[in-house]
């Protein structure tokens, strides 16, 4: 038996029992004439203790460990002198009598310790070194635990867990999709799946009324920290539903996964907001409730006073910021330069600090007198001591997007953005359809499945840019962490939408006609969501990127550093796939 107890489990409860243990050498010490080995394994270190006088040859073994080798002992367990109480085994160590070198490691690149001296590109090369560190291992036992309750949510909901396949046709999320060539159908591809919405809608039609799957979704798109161009979904669809069904399910697996995972029994309601407040009080349609510190429009109060920028502007709106009087001429210089960056756009920033006598000093006193700029105060509600930060511009998104940069970096400045503090935040009534003005046409928001609000159908002929959809996101924390809607599941509706999306009948029905005919026999009326499992994961473990709860993830570039993917094939590969490669230098 390589082990009859781990090296995490043993306490002064033990004391005086024989236990066999396996595992890494974590470190060695020579003391006089005494060797200390810390043996590691998934579950914890325990101390073993080797004494030269009790057992030379034995000593000697010991002090020629080295690093990440991996060694299997036995002794006996004895109560320490010097406890250490940073670990949960640190009353006991072993007396060891027996050790046995199961295999020799050569010395790793990097200290395998919380705090690693391994940069980023080094981990991921070595990524099963890295994976021994506790931090990060600790985040896909955390993975780990959430899907187990997902499935125990899910499956006591009467939720059937169905497997789509991975080789399919595009799916339209709206990213560019990888492909993967058939050799049986030369010059034919597949394409791995972005999501697999039309798989789930057709598992409706079939009468498979509670459907999901922990599921990788494939996105060949942009990587941000919270992106990578495979990740998890945790994806749902259900029949005989309305919006508000969805809502109060998967609003209960949240709660479910606050309460099992993090201990956080979450009574209320979660918030809700539409899209468009969202967007005119936070600039964003994934806010971050953590704190409040909302946008006020000032254009009717700040505009045609003689200060061009304002007057010219279509959107003038600003913050207030509790508090934050008493930042320096240099701070403020400071958060000028951040709204200013390329990635905020800002021409500039004007400030307003209200004094402890509640008078307002600005940054563009010549232009108003201190009426006009009392009534500014008001229309904050701000008070002695507040900061209030202005921002105009000629486009009213652009500009409410700078304000909304402005307004994160304030509540981390302020420290308001706490890990451990939970806001979470339905977004509903998103717009069906997206303007591109590059492409001078509608895009789908969501999808193109998604079902218009009913009252709004009218509009789709004569103001397609008004229609509301069925749609809803669960924000967290500034996060969205899932989205989904009520579908379609009239064909002469989704004919409808293909057409205002610019799909011709023949190119809709070459793409999407497996889904429009299934309709035709008999479609429930259906809607999901899927939450992303990776956002999930590191949002409850405090990441400040999804890659750190993924066992091997992909770098910035999109590449496995480890496996060195992608990579080139060989010719003979090539030439059986009818594939010619034209890379230009
Ligand atoms: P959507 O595209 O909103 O909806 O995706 C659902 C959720 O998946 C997560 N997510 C991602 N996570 C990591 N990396 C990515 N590249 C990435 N892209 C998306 C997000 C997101 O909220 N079929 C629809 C769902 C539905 O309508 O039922 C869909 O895929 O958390």
């Amino acid at each position: 038996m390589y082990r009859t107890r781990t090296c995490g489990d043993l306490r002064l409860a033990d004391e005086g029992l024989v236990v066999t243990l396996s595992g890494w050498v974590q470190k060695t010490r020579k003391m006089g004439g005494m060797t200390f080995v810390d043996i590691r394994d998934r579950y914890g270190i325990t101390q073993l203790v080797f004494n030269q006088e009790v057992d030379a040859s034995l000593c000697e073994k010991a002090n020629k460990l080295g690093r990440e080798y991996v060694i299997q002992v036995t002794g006996i367990v004895r109560e320490r002198s010097s406890k250490n109480s940073n670990i949960p085994t640190g009353d006991i160590e072993l007396i060891v009598s027996e050790l046995n070198i199961l295999n020799p490691a050569v010395t790793p690149p990097f200290t395998i310790e919380d705090e690693t001296d391994g940069g980023d590109d080094l981990r991921m090369k070595f990524r099963y070194l890295d994976l021994r560190r506790n931090a990060v291992r600790k985040n896909l036992e955390l993975r780990h635990k959430m899907t187990f309750e997902i499935r125990n949510y899910l499956d006591k909901q009467g939720f059937l867990e169905v497997e789509t396949p991975i080789l399919v046709n595009s799916t339209p999320e709206g990213a560019r999709d990888f492909v993967v060539p058939s050799r049986m159908n030369p010059g034919q591809f597949y394409a791995l799946p972005q999501s697999p919405q039309t798989l789930k809608q057709l598992l409706m039609v079939s009468g498979f009324d509670r459907y999901f799957q922990i599921v990788k979704c494939f996105r060949d798109e942009d990587l941000r920290a919270d992106r990578q161009p495979e990740f998890t979904q945790i994806d749902c669809e259900m029949s005989f539903v309305e919006q508000e069904d969805i809502i109060t399910t998967f609003e209960g697996m949240a709660k479910h996964l606050f309460k099992t995972i993090r201990g956080v029994e979450i009574k209320d309601a979660f918030q809700r907001m539409t899209w468009h407040d969202a967007m005119k009080l936070y600039g964003s349609d994934k806010p971050d409730l953590r704190f409040g510190m909302p946008f006020v429009e000032l254009m009717d109060i700040l505009k045609g006073y003689g200060f061009s920028v304002f007057d010219n502007a279509a959107y003038v709106g600003g913050i207030c910021a509790e508090g934050a009087a008493t930042y320096t001429r240099k701070q403020l210089d400071q958060l000028t330069e951040f709204v200013k960056r390329p990635q905020v756009g800002a021409k500039g920033l004007v400030y307003a600090r209200v004094e402890a006598d509640g008078s307002v000093k600005s940054s563009v006193d010549k232009f108003y007198t201190q009426e006009t700029l009392q009534k500014m105060k008001e229309a904050f509600g701000a008070k002695p001591g507040d900061l209030i930060l202005i921002l105009s511009g000629d486009d009213i998104m652009k500009t409410r997007k700078q304000l909304c940069e402005l307004r994160l970096e304030m509540g981390s400045q302020l420290g308001l953005r706490d890990k451990d503090k939970f806001a979470c935040l339905w977004v509903i009534d998103f717009p069906l359809f997206e303007w591109s003005e590059e492409d001078q046409r509608f895009y789908a928001m969501h999808h193109p499945f998604t079902s218009p609000k009913p009252e709004d159908i009218p509009l789709l002929d004569s103001d397609p840019g008004a229609v509301r959809a069925n749609a809803y996101d669960m924000v967290i924390n500034g996060v969205e962490v899932g989205g989904g809607s009520i579908r379609i599941h009239d064909s002469q509706l989704q004919n409808k939408m293909f057409h205002l999306l610019g799909f011709t009948e023949e190119s809709a029905q070459a793409r999407f006609g497996f889904l429009m005919n299934a309709f035709k026999y008999g479609a429930p009326p259906h809607g999901g969501l899927a939450y992303g499992l990776d956002r999930w994961v590191s949002l409850f473990a405090g990441l400040d990127s999804i890659r750190d709860c993924i066992a091997f993830p992909k770098n910035n570039s999109g590449r496995d550093v480890m496996l060195d993917a992608p990579s080139i094939i060989d010719d003979s590969q090539l030439e059986e796939l009818c594939i010619q490669v034209n890379v230009k230098e």
